[in-house]
Formats: C-alpha cells, structure tokens, sequence
C-alpha cells in the first residue's frame, strides 16, 4: 500500500532580507512510499530535504504540486493524527524531565492521563531511556536527546514517522542505539521516513532510497538498484603482450594496472564474455575476475558532482 505519494511538488520561498529573488527550494518531486518501508532521503545540506518533509506535514505548503498520505490529500488533516515527527535541531524545554516531555506531546496529541502514563513508559522503555526518565533533559547528551525525541514521535501510536537528520550530532554508538531503535520500530509494521545528509546511515537501515540535490530527486530505488549501475570486473592474469594490451585499451576502454591486471568498466556479460575469448585466444591466463560494487557513496558523489 502506497503510505505517501507526491506529485510534481514545487516549493519557493521568498528571499531573505532584501533579495527579491526566490529560492526554489523543490521541483517537480514526484515519488511513492509504501508501507512497512524505512525509506532514506539522502542529500547534502540545503536539497530541499526538511523542506519536503515539512510539505507533508502541512507545515508550509506547496508552491505547485500535490502529495497525499493514507490515500488521503494533505490538504485533508486528518491523516496528521497517524503520523509522528521528530524534527531537525528540535528542542525541548530544558527544565523539563524526559518524562515530562513525553506527557506534554502526549496530552497535545489527545491522549488521556492514563494512556500517556503507559504509552511514555512502555516508548521510554523501546528507547532505553527510563532509567533517566526523572533527570531533566538539560543534562542528555545528543544521543539521549534523539531517543527521548523518537519516543516522543511515536507517543500517539503512529503508523507513519518523520524523523529529520535523527543521527545527526550523535556519536557512533548512539547512532547504533538509533538504528536498533527504528529497526524494532519497523518490525512492529511502522513505516519510517528518515532525512539524512549522512550516507551510512542511510546505507545501513534504508530499503529504500531517493537522492535529492538542489530540489530535484535525481535517483531513486532499493540501495541494490541504485549501486547496480557502473559495476567493474577486475581481471588478474598472466603476462599481457602488447596486442591484447592495445585490444584492451581501444576496444574495452579498459584501465590497466601494470601487465597482469586490468579493470573493465562494464555491466554487460557480453562485452565481458568476448574480453575473456580474446585473452583465451591469446593464451592468456586469467587469475581471478572479480566484481567490484559501487558503493551507495561513489554513486552519491558521482550524481552530485555530475550536477555542480
Ligand atoms: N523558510 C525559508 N525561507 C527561505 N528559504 C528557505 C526556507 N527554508 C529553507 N530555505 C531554503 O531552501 C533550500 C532547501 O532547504 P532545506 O529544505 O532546509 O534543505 P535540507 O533539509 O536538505 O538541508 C535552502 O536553500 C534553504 O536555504
Ligand atoms: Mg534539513
């Protein structure tokens, strides 16, 4: 089932300050997101990621477009009561305990005494965070804070969750805390939205991925399908003569690493299967032929180059 879908969203803001010019923050964004997935926007600071999300929620509008979540078109609010959302650099009054701040979003949420009582205790126990759930939020550290946030997302049971940069400012091991944390949340069937300019994150959790840069989506799928592109094949083998060295080279476009390995740049068996007749043909031993993946970050960093 399709949890989120947009179509052709456009966002502009008005310039700061003087600057009569707008910024286009979001154009023609287009993509689904079903349910049960951690989906991973992924893109560097100023894409237009908080942005989107903000459209879903109905925090600013669009400028054209449309998007609609449960079915439903955003512009009918009921859908706002299914969905959670931990914003970016969100904070919390700091006088307040953890527990305090869980019972302040529940009761905003419409939840009565008594089901915020053991919803915040039975989410401050997913988060790991009971234990300080009486300590004022002053003295969390970052990570304490992001999973105080989370759990304060999720406090009306919601089936949709917007998490905006959640490990951002975290240390390595409250970035796995998190994670943990939203993989248990998906197997309780959650469907997770997760904004991230940190690509490891994303690569770890995510079934499903969109690259943003400059408000346009430039690539979309499963992490496999974005990584299957742009594959190389690197051969080691016996002594290359100089014949076979030129084939290579002229006809495979071929990087050559000294005389027994070279890479082919190359996804297709059939220009593979004929590099491998010709270096039989030419009583060339092969070694070993390997495949080398592109990784979710050369990708990122070769569409976002290709872009500037
Ligand atoms: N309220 C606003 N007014 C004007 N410009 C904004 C506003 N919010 C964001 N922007 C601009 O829109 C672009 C996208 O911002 P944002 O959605 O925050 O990106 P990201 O979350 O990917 O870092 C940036 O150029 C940012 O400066
Ligand atoms: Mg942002």
């Amino acid at each position: 089932m399709e949890v989120i879908s947009t179509k052709n969203l456009k966002k502009e803001y008005k310039g700061s300050g003087f600057s009569k010019e707008r910024i286009t923050a979001l154009k023609n964004f287009s993509f689904t997101v079903n349910e049960g997935d951690i989906f991973g926007l992924l893109g560097p600071n100023g894409a237009g990621k908080t942005t989107l999300v903000k459209i879903l929620l109905g925090i600013v509008y669009p400028t054209e477009g449309d998007a609609s979540i449960f079915g439903e078109s955003i512009k009918n609010e009921k859908y706002k009561t299914k969905i959670g959302y931990l914003p970016e650099n969100h904070k919390f009054p700091n006088y307040l305990t953890g527990e305090q701040v869980l019972h302040y979003f529940g009761m905003l949420s419409g939840l009565s005494n008594a089901q915020v009582k053991s919803r915040s205790d039975e989410y401050l126990k997913i988060v790991d965070m009971e234990k300080w759930k009486k300590t004022k939020i002053k003295k969390y550290s970052k990570g304490m804070m992001q999973r105080l946030g989370i759990a304060q997302a999720m406090i009306n049971e919601p089936d949709l969750i917007f998490l905006d940069e959640p490990t951002d400012g975290v240390d390595p091991i409250g970035r796995k805390e998190i994670r943990d944390i939203l993989i248990g949340l998906k197997d309780k069937g959650k469907t997770i939205f997760l904004n991230s300019h940190l690509l490891s994150e994303i690569e770890l959790i995510c079934n499903k991925v969109a690259i943003l840069n400059k408000g346009e989506l430039i690539k979309e799928g499963t992490i496999d399908e974005i990584t299957s592109t742009g594959n190389k094949h690197v051969f080691t083998t016996s002594d290359l003569s100089d014949d076979v060295i030129n084939i290579l080279l002229n006809q495979y476009f071929a990087t050559l690493h000294g005389k027994n390995e070279f890479i082919v740049n190359s996804d297709s068996a059939e220009s593979l299967n004929t590099v491998i007749d010709i270096l039989r043909k030419n009583n060339v031993n092969i070694l070993s032929l390997t495949k080398e993946k592109n990784t979710l970050e050369n990708m990122f960093i070769n569409l976002i180059e290709q872009q500037n």
